[in-house]
Formats: structure tokens, C-alpha cells, sequence
């Protein structure tokens, strides 16, 4: 969900305009996304690396996301949303993480779309995360190295029981992966649009799902 520091920039606004526009279009998104049958959305909302800005900008984001913890996703739930946070909880305020599980908890039964919120996130992180509880059950004599395969380790992510991406969408026109999901994008799709996230909309989001079903996918094969 990248732009909404230069939306609010070309609009002569402060960052933080950008970051609440932002936050209304993971609205339109989420319900969009559950309309047109997509059955898991991951959004990244704010990687390891975000802890590094401003703390007004940090106490912004953060602000946006109780807010919306708060009331839009206790409105998700009601539509039967299933929700997902993948990241360092350590990181975050304690009432945060609170609200956060409480929400996990209380949609973890509802079968429509899965809403997965990368929050405090980084991919190397996970990894790394990962690799160090495959290699403490070695240690310890619960299982041995040659049990280690790639089932076994993507079981150890965040996003155990979450399919790998069919689609990664980057708004704002950069072409890169900033520490997002390494692992699980091996044969994924990539799509960018010079589009910010603040005016990314339902139907650029329908244009591009068309899009990805000209795609041939052949995994590595002929
Ligand atoms: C990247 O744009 C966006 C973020 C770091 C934050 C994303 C957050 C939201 C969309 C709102 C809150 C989210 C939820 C789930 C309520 P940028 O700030 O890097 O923009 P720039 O590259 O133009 O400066």
C-alpha cells in the first residue's frame, strides 16, 4: 500500500492525510476483494523497517490502526471476514497486540475471505525466526534435520495455513519487494501501477484481476 506520503505531498498536505485516505482505501479494497471471490488478502501495512520514521508519523499509523481496530474491523467480523495479523507483536503496544487477538479470536470461525494484515513485518525476520524453531526441535531431539522440508519450514512462518499469493500488487510505482513475504512470493504474479494507494480503487483492483487471468503460469515447467 505504497504512496500516501506522496499523495498527501502533491496535495500539499502533511503525510499523515495521506496515511487516513490510505486507511479508507483498505476499506473499499477489503470489500471489493471479498466481493469479486478473492478468498485471502494480504496487506502490508507496516514493515520492521517503518519503526525507523518519524514518531510523529509512527503515533500516526499506529493511531489509524487502533482506530481501525476498533471499529472497521469489528464491522469485517460481522461480514464474516476472517482475520490474520503476521509480524513482531513484540514490537507493539500492548493494547494493540490485545486488540489484536481478541479480533483473531472472535473471526477465527467465519469462512469467507481471510483478511491478513502484515503489521511490524519483515520477511528476513521470519525466515530467520523460522529457522531458528526448526533448529531448536532438532536440538532438543523432536525431530531431525533430514525432517526439514519445505512444507516443514513454511509451517514455521507467519503464514502457516495461509496459501502462498496468486497476485502481489505494489501501488506508487516502485518495482520492488521491500522485505515483503520472500518466501511465499517464489512463483507469484507481480503487478505494478504508478497508481497511489490512497486513489487505488475497485476498479483498477477489477482491471487488474483481469489482467492476471491472461497470465500463464507454468511454475517452472514447459
Ligand atoms: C506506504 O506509503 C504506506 C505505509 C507505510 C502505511 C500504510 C498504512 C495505511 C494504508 C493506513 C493504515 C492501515 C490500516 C490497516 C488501517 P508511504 O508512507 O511509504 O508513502 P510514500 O512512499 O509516498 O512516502
Amino acid at each position: 500500500m505504497d504512496g500516501n506520503g506522496r499523495w498527501a505531498a502533491k496535495r500539499g498536505l502533511p503525510r499523515s492525510f495521506g496515511h487516513k485516505k490510505g486507511a479508507e482505501t483498505v476499506k473499499e479494497i477489503t470489500r471489493a476483494a471479498g466481493e469479486a471471490g478473492i478468498r485471502f488478502l494480504t496487506l502490508y501495512a507496516f514493515s520492521t523497517e517503518n519503526w525507523q520514521r518519524s514518531p510523529e508519523e509512527v503515533s500516526t499509523l499506529m493511531g489509524l490502526l487502533r482506530q481501525y481496530l476498533k471499529t472497521d474491523l469489528q464491522e469485517l467480523r460481522k461480514n464474516n471476514v476472517r482475520i490474520r495479523f503476521i509480524g513482531e507483536r513484540d514490537m507493539l503496544d500492548a493494547d494493540i497486540v490485545a486488540a489484536m487477538e481478541k479480533l483473531e479470536a472472535e473471526t477465527a470461525v467465519n469462512d469467507g475471505l481471510t483478511l491478513c494484515i502484515a503489521l511490524s513485518y519483515g520477511s528476513r525476520q521470519e525466515i530467520v525466526n523460522a529457522a531458528k524453531k526448526a533448529a531448536a526441535l532438532v536440538q532438543k531431539g523432536d525431530m531431525s534435520v533430514e525432517d526439514i522440508d519445505v512444507k516443514l519450514f513454511s509451517d514455521m512462518l507467519y503464514t502457516k495455513d495461509i496459501p502462498d499469493p496468486d497476485l502481489l500488487i505494489r501501488t506508487s510505482g516502485e518495482q520492488r519487494l521491500s522485505n515483503y513475504l520472500l518466501w511465499q512470493l517464489a512463483y507469484t504474479e507481480f503487478y505494478f501501477t504508478p497508481t497511489f494507494w490512497p486513489d487505488f480503487n475497485k476498479n483498477e483492483l477489477t482491471d487488474i484481476i483481469n489482467d492476471f487471468k491472461t497470465r500463464e503460469r507454468r511454475y517452472g515447467k514447459v
